[in-house]
Parts: C-alpha cells; sequence; structure tokens
C-alpha cells in the first residue's frame, strides 16, 4: 500500500523524493504558483477538464515521457487535481509496462479520495473512467496549504467527501469537521476568501481532518482493494449523484459561476436523498435525516435536486431513477444502495428498483 504523508506544507517533499532515480513531474497547468518547489525535475505542464483526459493525452504524455528518456527505473510525480492523479496513474502504470509513481493531490477532492486507493485511467466519449488500472502509488504527500488557491466552489466540492466519510466512519470526527467547515463557511461569506490572508483558519485542524479522511479511505482499499464488499461503502450519496450528474451535466472545473453540477455538490444532494429513503425504510431516525441534511447546509453545499440547468426543467425522482437505470451499479431487477442509518452505522444493501421508485416517488 502507499505511504501517506501529511504536511501542512511542500518542505518535506524533497526529502521524500528518491534522488537516485531520475524524476518526471506532471503537474496541472493551474499550479504555476508552486513551480519552484519543482524546478529542478524534468516537468510536463498538463491542461486539465474531463475532455482531456482520454488515451490521446495518455498517448501525447507518453511521447514527452519517451523523448525526454524516461526508462523503468525512473520515477514519475502527478502534481494536480483527480484528473492529473487519475492520469499519471495510468501513464506511470501503462508506460514502459510500468514505472513507479507518487502523487501531491491538490485538490481536497484529490486529498481525501481520488488519489487514494490505486484507481487509475481516462474517459472514452461519454463513458468515464472507462479504461483503467488498479495499481497503488508509491506515495501520496498531502499538502492542505496548496488548497489556499482554489476555488471554493471546488473546494466545497471536496468537504461533501471528507463528511461522506465521516459519515461512515468516525462520528466524533463528523461533528468536528461540520463545526470547521461551517466556520470556514462563514469566512467565505464575510471575507470572500477561504483563507483571506493565505493562511487557512486553524491549518493544524484543517491537516488533521483531511489526514484521518485519507486514512479512513486507505484503510478500506487496504482492506478491500479491488471493491468486492466494504469499499462499496464509499459509493454513499453515489447512486442519485450519478444520476443527478447525468441529467444536469458536469460543471466543468474551477469556474465559480457555470451551469452543470459539480461532484461533490451532487454527493450531497445524494447523501440527503439516501437518508431520506433510509429514514423512509425505518433504519434512520427522523433527527439523522435532518441533521444530515442541516450540516451539509450549513458548510454550504446543496441538499435539494436543482433544476436542470439547460432547460429550467424540475427533475423528479422518476427522472433520476430512469438515469440510475443506465447505472453500472444498476444489476438486473435490482440495484445496489448504500444506506446511512446513523453517523458510523451504513449498509449496503441490493433493493428492487421498483422498491426504491416506491420508497423515494415523492423525495424531491
Ligand atoms: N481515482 C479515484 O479513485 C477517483 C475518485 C474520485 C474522483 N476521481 C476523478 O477525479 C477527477 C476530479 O478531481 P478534482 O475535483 O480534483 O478535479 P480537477 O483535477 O479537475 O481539479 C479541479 C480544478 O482545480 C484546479 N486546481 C487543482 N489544484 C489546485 C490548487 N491547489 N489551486 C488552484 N487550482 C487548483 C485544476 O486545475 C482544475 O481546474 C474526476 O476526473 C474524477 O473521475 C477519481
Ligand atoms: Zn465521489
Amino acid at each position: 500500500m502507499s505511504t501517506i504523508y501529511i504536511k501542512e506544507n511542500l518542505n518535506e517533499l524533497a526529502a521524500i523524493i528518491n534522488k537516485n532515480s531520475s524524476i518526471f513531474v506532471i503537474i496541472d497547468n493551474n499550479l504555476k504558483p508552486y513551480c519552484n518547489h519543482f524546478s529542478q525535475f524534468n516537468t510536463i505542464w498538463l491542461n486539465t477538464s474531463e475532455n482531456l483526459k482520454t488515451l490521446d493525452t495518455v498517448a501525447e504524455l507518453t511521447g514527452k515521457l519517451l523523448e525526454a528518456g524516461t526508462d523503468r527505473s525512473s520515477f514519475i510525480i502527478g502534481i494536480g487535481g483527480g484528473i492529473t492523479t487519475d492520469i499519471t496513474g495510468f501513464v506511470a502504470s501503462t508506460y514502459k509496462r510500468g514505472v513507479k509513481f507518487g502523487f501531491v493531490p491538490t485538490t481536497l477532492l484529490a486529498q481525501v479520495d481520488a488519489s487514494i486507493g490505486g484507481k487509475n485511467g481516462v474517459n472514452y466519449n461519454s463513458y468515464k473512467n472507462i479504461i483503467g488500472t488498479i495499481n497503488q502509488p508509491e506515495w501520496i504527500y498531502i499538502c492542505p496549504q496548496m488548497l489556499s488557491t482554489l476555488n471554493p466552489r471546488e473546494f466545497k466540492a471536496g468537504v461533501a467527501e471528507v463528511l461522506k466519510t465521516f459519515i461512515l466512519f468516525d462520528k466524533e470526527y463528523y461533528s468536528i469537521a461540520v463545526d470547521y467547515f461551517s466556520k470556514l463557511e462563514q469566512i467565505l461569506e464575510d471575507r470572500g476568501s477561504y483563507a483571506p490572508d493565505g493562511e487557512f483558519y486553524r491549518l493544524p485542524l484543517l491537516t488533521e481532518i483531511i489526514g484521518k479522511c485519507a486514512q479512513y479511505k486507505s484503510a478500506v482499499v487496504e482492506r478491500d482493494e479491488f471493491e468486492r464488499g466494504e469499499r462499496r461503502m464509499l459509493n454513499l450519496g453515489h447512486t442519485f449523484a450519478h444520476a443527478i450528474e447525468k441529467i444536469c451535466g458536469e460543471a466543468c472545473s474551477a469556474g465559480s459561476n457555470q451551469g452543470g453540477i459539480m461532484h461533490g455538490e451532487a454527493v450531497s444532494i445524494g447523501m440527503v436523498l439516501a437518508a431520506r429513503v433510509s429514514g423512509r425504510m425505518g433504519m434512520a431516525s427522523e433527527e439523522f435525516v435532518n441533521r444530515v441534511e442541516h450540516d451539509l447546509k450549513s458548510v454550504g453545499l446543496p441538499v435539494a435536486v436543482p433544476a436542470n440547468p439547460a432547460t429550467g426543467e424540475e427533475i423528479s425522482i422518476a427522472m433520476l431513477l430512469e438515469a440510475l437505470k443506465k447505472d453500472k451499479k444498476v444489476n438486473g431487477e435490482y440495484i445496489n444502495f448504500i444506506i446511512p442509518q446513523d453517523l458510523g452505522n451504513v449498509k449496503d444493501i441490493r433493493i428492487l428498483i421498483k422498491e426504491l421508485e416506491d420508497l423515494a416517488c415523492d423525495l424531491c
């Protein structure tokens, strides 16, 4: 399994990089402010968007690695959000049948989720992450301070995955994280930035929260690398989220006021719907269902299914379920669905789509 380093700044990265192998860095083009930390290495700058997460980009990067003389003893470092780490992991896993690699994830979503677990890959046409490998990076260097340059909307999308992790595994840290991110949301509203002076409010606590999440994900992956059981739990909120994303379209990265919906925003709404379904099934208390909704709202995440941004049309549960039937988790008449019962108490159930339809028909 990968070694995870959680550090408040980038100062200790140099010591981790093995100077005995030649190093190639693949780095997101939006990270130019950090370039002095990596200037001593061969660097390939990457334009990131879902449209560029393709085999063409993999071929281009492979060509650049060849040109630069990368061999099997080289080491590749991917620095950026989930798009960069997914592509870098795939390129490194396939280049000359595999060279070692490490990640410096730079979005909250990548620090707590995308960079951990060894899933690497690219999209094909409209199919997301359909070509890929499961191959673990040697190490992941997580530096929350780098999040200070992240667009607030991107940041909040990552908060949804943080709270998902704690709903699954840690009641105590769930409360700590909700308190912390609600406070950050207030700072954002008052001062227009999470880190108005370049420093986060209580950076050591943010570092601890992110570190906890990363450790939980890593531990699940260690127990169930190929998603045969427990790893499926990480899909809490994702069944409805994928349906919402399908209908609304994905918001492109970075711009804060574009149409479409970000993955983390869809996960937030998906978790509220999952909690409500759980309540309807008599598996969760009303208090828990209301708490989840209240907390997600307080950290600045959406909790209600939006209107279709393209048409302005309301999205019904029936429409979501229609989209959901095309989802990869649908298995004939049944669907795997993650049901939150309480903080730290979540079940993976197999449910008839028809039953879910009846339970959820008037939920949004
Ligand atoms: N492999 C996995 O297990 C896994 C899990 C979840 C998501 N993913 C993948 O992750 C991708 C989404 O990742 P993401 O949300 O990190 O998106 P991303 O990589 O597109 O990054 C979001 C945006 O933030 C910018 N950016 C990144 N770090 C920055 C920083 N520190 N300061 C300023 N700007 C910065 C990027 O240039 C980009 O515009 C999707 O392709 C998804 O499929 C993979
Ligand atoms: Zn997710």
